[in-house]
Parts: C-alpha cells; structure tokens; sequence
C-alpha cells in the first residue's frame, strides 16, 4: 500500500443498516491504524453526528470482533442530510444548509479525509462533499443492490439468503393448504431482491418494478399451475411492483428525508386480487426488516471486508473523489461523480431474467 501522510480519518455509516456495515469498518480501520498508523474517528448515526459533531475514538479494541456483528457500531440515519438539514419548527419541517457546519467539524477534528460507508443517497451527499473540497472515499452498501457504479453492494447477499429462507418456509403451508402465498420483498426501486430470492426460493411468479404487470397474467399463472394439478402457487413481489398503468404502493412517507417515500403493501393488493380473481385461498407474508438484520453471511464478510480493504487503498493512495466497487469481476473503484443521483436497477435484457423464464417463472408479462 503507497503511504501519504494520511493520520487522521472520520469513518461513518450512512443510510438504512444492512449486514456487513461492521465488517467495513473494521477492514477500514484495522488496515489504516496497520498499515499507515493512522488514528481512526466515528462519526455517530451517519451525517447527522457529522454535523452535530459527535463523535467516538476508534481504536484496535473498538474494532475487535465485530465482523459478524449486523447493525453498526456507530449508528446510522437514513435521514440526516448537511445539505438539507431537517427540522421541525411547530407542525413545519424546515429543511436549511448546514454543510458548512459540517465542513468546520471536519476541520475541528483535523482529518485527513472521511470514508463514508452508505447506499446511493449517502453516496450522493459524499459527492456534494467532495465538490466542496472534502476528502473523501465511499463503500457501497445496501440490501436493495441499487447503487450505480458497482454490480454489487454488500448485504445484499445476506438479504437474498432470509428471504430465500422465508420462500422454502412459505412452501410448506402453500403445499399443505392449498394455497397462493405471497411473499413481499424490500428493494426500494429495483427488483434485484426480489429477483435473485425469487430464483433462489423457486417461485412461481416474481414481479418487479422493471416490469410493470399485467393482473390475468398473474391470474392465470397460478390458474395453470392449479390446471397441472399444481394446488399451490408460491409469488415473490418486490415491494415496488406496480401493475401496468398502476402506481407504486407507498406505505409511508418519511418528511424531511431525501427520499421521503417509503414503499410497502403490495404484497396485500396482489394476495386480495389473486383470491377475488381466481377463488384460490392466498396469504400475504411481508418480510420487513427481518431482510436487514442480523449476521453477515459468509460472502458479505468476504465481500465487506473486501471494499474495505479497498477503501483504505484509496485512502492511502489519496485518491479522493472515489467509491471502491466490484465491475467486471474484479474489486476496483469508481467516481463518486457517476454514482450521485442514480439508481441501478434490473435492465431488461438482464439474463436472469431470461434464466427464469425457462424454468417457467412467470414476471406477470
Ligand atoms: O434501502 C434499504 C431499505 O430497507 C429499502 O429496501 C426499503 O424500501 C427502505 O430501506 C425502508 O426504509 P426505512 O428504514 O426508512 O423504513
């Protein structure tokens, strides 16, 4: 690893928790203090502590066994943006510019540069940083696998694998009872979750917000399988599946985020029109935040660890400006100009798309 004169780095987590934030900031942290006998600061719950300046010294004990721990150690906020700054005054939220707070904090703490480990919104917020002189780094993280700049985020895997998990576990009554059970999945705008568990899980009918569905395709896959002697159909529907001509179902909204939408109860409308349509008895199951917790699995702590390691080559290099990514099947790094904004999602001609449609997996078309 090239040496700057890097000794002084903030580390944050920003956005939704996923599994592996913990594991990012020990490989960050155990390969600075190692490598460059750099001292390590934590910011507390993502950018809000950046701007409220609270903070926690990292030391080799801080970050001690905590690689399979899910959650963060220093808290996050998918909420807390410098740049639009939240507050409620009486019955208003009023949003203000406190990036300059944040600069002087950054200043205060006489850091070298800032690793901020979060999804597209954080990675969006580290690139307004960067173009007021921050240094800056980025991990990508979120179970939604949505961020642009890299084919993969870490927690998504383990995400895939609970709601893998869940699809067997809902094979069971859907055998027993007859029925069509319907699992929803989070993912936000992209379908990846429920792509990847859908296949993972075998389930019959996977809908995702790439391709808005259509209601008889989706009647009429369980009504076929019911003709095949088939008694039950198992569908795995993203939470931002829409039928053609339909809007996103939104189950809160958030003021004062920087995406106040928050999506859920899809999963309901399809159980409730599959049993008006079809007459088949149908269940919904939504699966939550169950998606989010807990450990690692294995290849989020190889992965985590990974861009970590990577994060702190930037770091040491002083090659600000850049999120450490995975393209091409290699680890590598990309601008955090050309991941601000975006959103990845599933492109049509993705081939596992096609992998499940010749298994007989219908996406409602
Ligand atoms: O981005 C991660 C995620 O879990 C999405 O899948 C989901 O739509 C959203 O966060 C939920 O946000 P919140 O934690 O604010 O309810």
């Amino acid at each position: 690893m090239a040496k700057t004169d890097v000794s002084r780095i903030g580390i944050l987590t920003g956005g939704g928790d996923c599994p592996g934030l913990n594991a990012v900031i020990r490989a960050v942290a155990k390969t600075l203090m190692h490598e460059q006998g750099a001292e390590i600061v934590g910011f507390l719950d993502g950018y809000d502590g950046l701007v409220t300046d609270r903070t926690i010294p990292i030391e080799w004990e801080t970050v001690s066994n905590i690689l399979t721990q899910g959650g963060t150690i220093l808290g996050t906020s998918n909420t807390a943006n410098p740049f639009q700054w939240a507050e409620k005054q009486g019955d208003e939220i009023v949003t203000t510019d406190r990036s300059d707070q944040a600069l002087a904090v950054l200043s205060k703490h006489r850091l070298d540069g800032l690793v901020v480990i979060g999804g597209d919104g954080s990675m969006t917020i580290a690139g307004e940083l960067a173009k007021r002189g921050v240094s800056i780094v980025g991990v990508p993280k979120t179970i939604d696998n949505d961020v642009p700049g890299t084919e993969r985020t870490f927690g998504f895997q383990s995400a895939v694998a609970v709601a893998t998990d869940a699809l067997d576990r809902l094979h069971t009554t859907a055998s027993a009872h007859h029925r069509v059970m319907v699992a929803e999945v989070m993912g936000r705008y992209a379908g990846w979750l429920a792509l990847h568990a859908g296949i993972a899980g075998g389930a019959d009918v996977i809908l995702i917000p790439e391709i808005p569905f259509d209601w008889n395709a989706v009647f009429e896959a369980c009504l076929r399988r019911a003709r095949k002697g088939k008694r039950f159909s198992i569908i795995c529907v993203a939470e931002g599946a829409r039928p053609e001509g339909g809007k996103m179902v939104v189950r809160r909204r958030v003021e004062g985020s920087p995406d106040p939408v928050r999506l859920g109860g899809i999963g309901r409308l399809v159980t409730g029109t599959i049993e008006q349509n079809t007459g088949i008895v149908s269940r919904a199951t939504i699966l939550g935040y169950v998606q989010r917790g807990g450990s690692p699995c294995p290849f989020d702590r190889v992965f985590a660890t990974s861009l970590g390691y990577k994060a702190a080559q930037l770091v040491a290099d002083g090659n600000w400006g850049r999120m450490a990514s995975w393209q091409n099947g290699r680890l590598t790094d990309t601008g955090l100009e050309d991941v601000a904004g975006g959103s990845r999602t599933v492109p049509l001609d993705h081939p596992l798309l096609a992998v499940a449609r010749s298994v007989g997996t219908s996406f409602g078309e």
